[in-house]
């Protein structure tokens, strides 16, 4: 008889140690709080995903659980662009995550994606904000290998919150995340990795240099920010895209250096060219605040996030929070200095036709 109880009791705390078990796989990742942060009823968790076995390489991910009903919202995985810029910098506390900083606190932003989806912001690949390589000659390793080690991450993610692992899954990016999204979805559809891949998205994405960068003249001419003839020069003389690839050789032209020294001259300091209604932050947000503090209207969009997250990212108590540490750097940076753009980047030409809608808000997509 005591046998027998002996014997359940055992089963049962067996049991109950399984679940514990369960439950614990990402409890070390989940972030109680974050410094400054309001009080939201979602969860968040970040933390290092180690990519090779002798767990030298590993990448930083910060998710939000969506802030209502998150079980029955899709799963979204955004990656920034650079190459070399931090999802977790730029997308996340600059862009649609739950919070940007202001000052020593986190104020809550209202177009946050996590209103519509479950949101994994990916610091990708090697090199780039937090995530590292103790071997740096895996910093800059090209796109292949990032679609390679993003898929690797995957799959240890889904391992650590197995219950996202068949939840609609969407992949998401912008500017050089046009090489990154689709890149990646073309992997995950060739590995025949199990997951509930349902589409991608890209904004203001970087395809091809002839196509993308050529917009450039017409939209500052017709924005009013650069003359006729500076305009004429854009496109006969030397146009954007002759500009960008000579820049990247290191050879520009007299005439498009000519070029290019008008343009800007043109346009000015004072114009944040990714959004041209916009303002552009001074050097420091104290200096901003300075200048706008005697101005009546009161912007309402803070052109100095980005200066705020550096700050806000590069202290000690929220990047304990976030279970994050430096490693090979002394500083979190948006974007890392190891990479540069490659000309001739692989192109995904066409991804397994699929038909599904997402539906997040979103503001204006840098
Ligand atoms: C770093 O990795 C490269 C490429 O795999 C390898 O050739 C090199 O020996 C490694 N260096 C060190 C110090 O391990
Ligand atoms: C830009 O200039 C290059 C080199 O002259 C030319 O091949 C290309 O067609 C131009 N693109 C546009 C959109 O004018
Ligand atoms: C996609 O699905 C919607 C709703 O199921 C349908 O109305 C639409 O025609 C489909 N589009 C394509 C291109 O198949």
């Amino acid at each position: 008889m005591i046998s027998h109880f002996m014997t359940d009791l055992v089963i049962i705390c067996a049991f109950i140690i399984c679940i514990t078990a369960i439950e614990s796989i990402n409890e070390a990742d989940k972030i109680a709080s974050l410094p400054g942060q309001p009080k939201v009823s979602f969860r968040q968790y970040a933390g290092f995903i180690s990519i090779d076995e002798k767990k030298d390489r590993a990448f930083f991910y910060y998710f939000v659980e969506a802030d209502t009903e998150p079980a029955s919202k899709p799963l979204v995985l955004w990656l920034n662009g650079g190459p070399g810029c931090s999802s977790v910098g730029v997308g996340a506390f600059c862009e649609h995550g739950p919070f940007k900083p202001s000052g020593n606190v986190l104020v809550k932003n209202h177009y946050s994606w996590n209103k519509g989806a479950n949101v994994l912001y990916l610091e990708s690949p090697a090199g780039v904000g937090f995530s590292y390589s103790v071997n740096k000659s895996f910093y800059s390793i090209g796109d292949e290998m990032t679609a390679q080690d993003n898929l690797i991450f995957l799959e240890k993610w889904f391992d650590k919150f197995p219950e996202f692992k068949t939840r609609e899954f969407y992949i998401t990016g912008e500017s050089y995340g046009g090489h990154y999204v689709p890149q990646l979805a073309n992997l995950i559809i060739q590995s025949k990795a199990k997951f509930n891949l349902k589409g991608i998205a890209i904004g203001n994405p970087l395809l091809e240099f002839n196509t993308d960068f050529n917009s450039k003249s017409e939209f500052l001419w017709s924005h009013g920010l650069i003359s006729d003839a500076t305009y004429e020069l854009f496109t006969k003389a030397c146009n954007y895209s002759q500009i960008r690839r000579q820049y990247q050789n290191g050879n520009l032209t007299p005439v498009c250096s000519l070029v290019i020294r008008q343009v800007s001259g043109e346009i000015g300091k004072f114009v944040d060219t990714y959004d041209v209604t916009l303002d552009v932050c001074l050097s420091t947000a104290s200096m901003q605040s300075e200048v706008l503090n005697k101005l009546k209207d009161k912007p309402k969009i803070d052109v100095c996030v980005e200066d705020e997250t550096i700050v806000y990212l590069n202290r000690k108590d929220v990047q304990k929070a976030l279970h994050a540490r430096l490693v090979g750097v002394n500083q979190w940076t948006v974007c890392s200095e190891y990479f540069i753009l490659p000309l001739s980047a692989q192109i995904i030409k066409k991804i397994k036709k699929k038909n599904h809608t997402l539906k997040i808000n979103s503001e204006t997509v840098k």
